[in-house]
């Protein structure tokens, strides 16, 4: 028996043509004494029939009621569904690490063209035509004068240009690279580098050091260390490579730091006085220190990744062990 089934019942015997009501329309055929006594039956059969009617209708309506909450039910021990969370590149967490760490220094940012003249990449850096240098940066030509800029550096040249006249310079340049490089577990044809340029008067190599010291620190750890090992760039002089103490290891020697205690994270100088006259600061008057670092190479000792292509292949089994912190 369902509710509709019952309403049926409903309809054939206590509907307004229902057999209850045949019969009361009988009751002009009886005598008229009859007719309490039938009108009397009619109504009790009645009132009887529509208390049983309320009952099943109550019970059906109940048992329908407690189906459909066992349908719906909800059980709320069950463990939630995680959904799918997101969270930034390795890479982009490094760069913006990095940008922190020197606009809290006073830097500001800027970004140069990835397509770069010879010009700016080369010539205005120091690096005529026939410099053995350019054989450091295998380039790829797009014209004889258009390239995909090796290095951030070119923005050294731009940045002094737009500042003219002579207005002292604290910048850092974030941007992706490009060199003919065979891809391997430390190489990669497309990467990225962050140029740091200061330039104003009186800036001396301990500044250098002093700014990439607070650098090292803030990223690696407030008990860093810094060397500075005598190195070449034809656009700074001197130039220097710069180490910090094994991330591995601590500096006792391991296999990451080839049992040297130091890794190298970036190169850098004293911008060369040719450099600094093309591009307009007098370099009797201003001085200034540059610096390039390779973001992939820090997240990798950061975060003991042990082959850069993992930092572009987007897998999600490393990306998400970043999603958290
Ligand atoms: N541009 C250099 C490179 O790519 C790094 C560098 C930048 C060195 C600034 C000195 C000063 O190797």
């Amino acid at each position: 028996m369902d509710l509709r089934t019952l309403d049926d019942w409903r309809v054939q015997y206590l509907g307004k043509k229902g057999q209850l009501s045949q019969i009361s329309k009988q009751m002009g055929k009886l005598a008229k004494e009859d007719r309490p006594v039938l009108g009397q039956s009619v109504n009790q059969v009645k009132s009887e029939l529509e208390t049983a009617l309320e009952q099943v209708q109550n019970e059906l309506e109940q048992v329908a009621l407690q189906r459909r909450l066992d349908a719906e039910r909800v059980d709320i021990s069950l463990p939630g569904k995680k959904p799918f969370h997101g969270s930034l590149h390795p890479l982009t967490r490094i760069v913006q690490e990095i940008e922190d760490v020197f606009l809290g220094m006073g830097f500001t940012i800027a970004e140069g063209p990835e397509i770069e003249t010879d010009t700016y990449n080369f010539e205005m850096l120091n690096v005529p035509k026939d410099h053995p240098a350019r054989d450091m940066q295998d380039t790829f030509y797009l014209t004889e004068e258009l390239l995909l800029r090796t290095q951030t550096s070119p923005m050294q040249v731009r940045t002094m240009e737009s500042m003219q006249p002579n207005a002292p310079i604290k910048v850092i340049v974030p941007g992706r690279v490009y060199r003919r490089d065979e891809d391997d577990a430390t190489h990669s044809h497309v990467f990225n580098q962050i140029e740091g340029l200061v330039v104003d008067k009186n800036i001396r190599m301990s500044d250098l050091k002093g700014t990439l010291e607070q650098f090292a620190r803030a990223v690696f750890g407030k008990d860093q260390q810094v060397r500075l090992r005598p190195s070449y760039f034809p656009f700074t002089e001197p130039s220097a490579e710069v180490d910090v103490r094994c991330t591995n290891c601590g500096g006792s020697g391991c296999r990451v730091c080839k049992h040297t205690g130091w890794l190298e994270i970036l190169g850098a100088g004293m911008v060369h006085p040719n450099v600094l006259d093309g591009a307009g600061y007098d370099s009797k008057i201003f001085s200034g220190f540059a610096f390039g670092m390779g973001p992939e190479r820090i997240a990798m000792l950061k975060y003991g990744i042990e082959d850069i292509r993992q930092l572009y292949q987007n897998d999600l089994r490393l990306l998400r062990q970043f999603s958290r912190i």
